[in-house]
């Protein structure tokens, strides 16, 4: 089955396939309607607003039709249904599941029940492939893959899609720079087995070490949900912020990217400087989401 529940469930042969795919379709004046008469379940136990839009939009875009749950409330999860059995039952009425969910693992367990592919759509601090596969495919947009160096600014502890774009980008020979308030570092098990596999890691406590030596600059939100009270999310809050001034100086070539929300870590006043991308980034949901739909059911 054709799942895709982790980024390292890819190789990089897959991965560039899957961006080169994306680019295709990118540049394509009309789309095909390759999955006409396919259904798409939404299964979202989280809130989002890009990933679960521009899944359906994508789906659209080749001809297919979602169908969808919103929150364990509007479904008979509520009524004490086990993951399980709705995965069970919605693998009846679809013919592939994108899953949003709080715990990390949710997804893996699913595609264990499922008889159809299981996208995995964020599962609690645990991994956000498709996310991934959009990252790499914007960076690409402005320069080549290997050997760069991205700084991972913020929640490196519960935050998925650093954790994913971390793997990602040791598959391309990357240099990680990690700055995250103090507690919130990359989990020692994903720096350990990078380094492991030869990726070059190093931590920092201030942005403002690093930015002048960087390629790309990812920030993440602090993830507020994942915090066992809200006394411990405000030591941390608001703890860096990227402004225009921070920004003097940097590489010509870089690039700011965010996969959205955004709270206070981005100055608005960076959207208008050349290097921010992350508006471009949101978008590129829609091609690199199309490129996944036809892989998993073309
Ligand atoms: C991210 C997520 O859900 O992990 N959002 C997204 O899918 N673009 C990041 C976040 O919520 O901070």
């Amino acid at each position: 089955m054709n799942h895709i529940i982790s980024i390292r469930d890819l190789s990089r042969t897959e991965i560039d396939q899957l961006i080169d795919e994306a680019s295709r379709i990118d540049s394509s004046v009309s789309f095909d309607q390759s999955l006409k008469g396919k259904i798409l379940a939404l299964l979202f136990f989280e809130p989002s607003t890009r990933t679960r839009m521009s899944f359906e939009a994508a789906m659209a875009r080749l001809g297919g039709t979602s169908i969808g749950l919103d929150s364990v409330e509007a479904s008979s999860m509520a009524k004490g249904e086990t993951l399980a059995d709705t995965i069970r039952v919605v693998s009846g009425y679809a013919d592939t599941i994108v899953l949003r969910h709080p715990k990390e693992g949710a997804a893996r367990l699913a595609s264990e029940f499922a008889s159809v592919p299981v996208i995995n759509a964020g599962d609690g601090a645990g991994q956000h492939p498709s996310q991934t596969l959009l990252d790499l495919y914007t960076i690409r947009q402005s320069m080549p893959l290997e050997g760069i160096s991205v700084g991972l600014l913020g929640d490196l502890r519960y935050g998925r899609t650093a954790h994913s774009l971390a793997y990602a980008l040791s598959l391309y020979g990357a240099t990680l720079h990690t700055i995250s308030p103090k507690g919130l570092e990359l989990p020692t098990s994903i720096a350990d087995e990078l380094r492991e596999k030869g990726t070059e890691i190093v931590e920092h406590r201030d942005v403002s070490e690093i930015i002048g030596t960087l390629d790309v600059l990812y920030v993440t939100r602090i993830q507020r949900e994942r915090f066992p009270d809200s006394a411990s999310y405000f030591k941390v809050a608001s703890s860096y912020r990227v402004t225009p001034d921070l920004l003097t100086g940097v590489r010509e070539r870089l690039i700011v990217l965010h996969p959205l929300p955004r709270l206070d870590e981005i100055d608005p006043g960076v959207d208008q400087l050349p290097y921010a991308r992350y508006f471009e980034q949101s978008r590129n949901g829609i091609p690199v989401r199309m490129a996944m739909l036809r892989k998993v059911m073309g």
